[in-house]
């Protein structure tokens, strides 16, 4: 049987990844309001991650005996400036995301779960590659700066995004 003090953080980092996948849907839709289709692609990509990293702990929550408390998703932010302030957002999600997987660990070392533990180890290792793409994606649009071809250029390889083949099925 799981901890309850685990199953509440684990529902709650369900919750947190449901919170993320929602707000790059409305990344998406302001890329595709300023017609910039490849930026708007990459965010349906980042999305379905986040969605597959929901699920994945949906099942391991159930998995372990545990009960599914789905809570209600807040409003994400619905006005974007430049890419590079969409994405400088991004990195700072994916930041305090990181910093929840973490206190998650944390807690299951507390009390000897090394079930979760052992679970939440691809979870560390995902927001090393969350944080790099973010941050990836930063660095190539600073570099771009107002310069309009760059960013065609940039939009255009941002739509070749495939989806992450280390990403669990489900
Ligand atoms: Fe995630
Ligand atoms: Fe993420």
């Amino acid at each position: 049987m799981i901890d309850p003090k685990i199953e509440q953080a684990i529902n709650d980092q369900i919750n947190q990844e449901m919170t993320a996948a929602y707000s790059y849907l409305a990344m998406a839709a302001h890329f595709e309001k300023a017609n910039l289709s490849g930026f708007a692609s990459w965010m349906y990509q980042q999305r379905l991650e986040e969605l597959t990293h929901a699920m994945k702990l949906y099942h391991y929550l159930i998995d372990r005996g545990g009960d599914l408390a789905l809570k209600t998703i807040e409003n994400p932010q619905k006005e974007f400036g430049t890419p590079l302030e969409v994405f400088n957002i991004a990195l700072k999600m994916e930041q305090a995301n990181t910093a929840s997987i973490n206190q998650l660990y944390k807690l299951a070392t507390e009390i000897s779960d090394y079930a979760t533990q052992s679970h939440l180890k691809w979870f560390i290792d995902e927001q090393v590659e969350e944080e790099k793409s973010m941050e990836d994606a930063i660095a190539m649009l600073e570099l771009a700066g107002d310069d309009r071809s760059a960013m065609l250029v940039l939009n255009q390889q941002m739509g070749a995004r495939q989806g992450d083949p280390g990403a669990p099925a489900e």
